[in-house]
């Protein structure tokens, strides 16, 4: 059997610049775990279960991926996933020393390995929370993430006016 990759992350919301590690990693790996943080420290736009059906929509067109959501640890997590390995995007040297941080960490608590892969540089400018920012401001996020995330994000600055 092939290696599964463990995509982690927050994904409040979901962004084209996810999209493209999660199918490049499904084009390498057998199968793609999708694991949504339920509880991170920062307090998310959207819930837990909003956050994975964004995801679950915007990956149904690639092959072998799943999407879950988890809490705690995500060594735990990944424990659970016999012999899954982390996959994440880099962005910029900037992304580099905190996700090494968290590479080190998490291999130093359970041995778990991690990968990084470069993001398309299409999208290295791209993270969910200025997305977020911009939505809120009014700005064009057409195009930034999925059309469907795009309506969600609009619907929710709304709500809170
Ligand atoms: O999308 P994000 O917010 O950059 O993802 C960060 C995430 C979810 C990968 C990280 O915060 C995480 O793994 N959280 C779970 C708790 C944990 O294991 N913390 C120790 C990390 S070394």
């Amino acid at each position: 059997m092939g290696l599964t990759a463990l995509c982690p992350g927050t994904f409040d919301p979901v962004t084209n610049g996810h999209l493209d590690i999660i199918g490049r990693a499904s084009e390498t790996f057998e199968l793609v775990v999708v694991a949504v943080l339920e509880n991170p420290s920062k307090q998310p736009m959207f819930t837990v279960e909003e956050r994975v059906a964004m995801l679950e929509k915007a990956c149904a067109d690639m092959t072998g991926v799943e999407v879950t959501s988890f809490d705690g640890l995500l060594v735990d997590f990944a424990r659970r996933r016999d012999g899954a390995v982390i996959v994440k995007g880099l962005r910029a040297v900037s992304d580099y020393e905190f996700e090494i941080q968290m590479a080190q960490m998490n291999h130093r608590l359970a041995g778990v390995e991690t990968l990084f892969m470069p993001t398309n540089p299409s999208w290295s400018f791209l993270s969910s929370s200025l997305v977020k920012e911009v939505a809120r401001f009014g700005g064009d996020i057409e195009g930034l993430v999925p059309d469907e995330v795009a309506a969600r994000l609009r619907a929710r600055v709304e709500e809170g006016r």
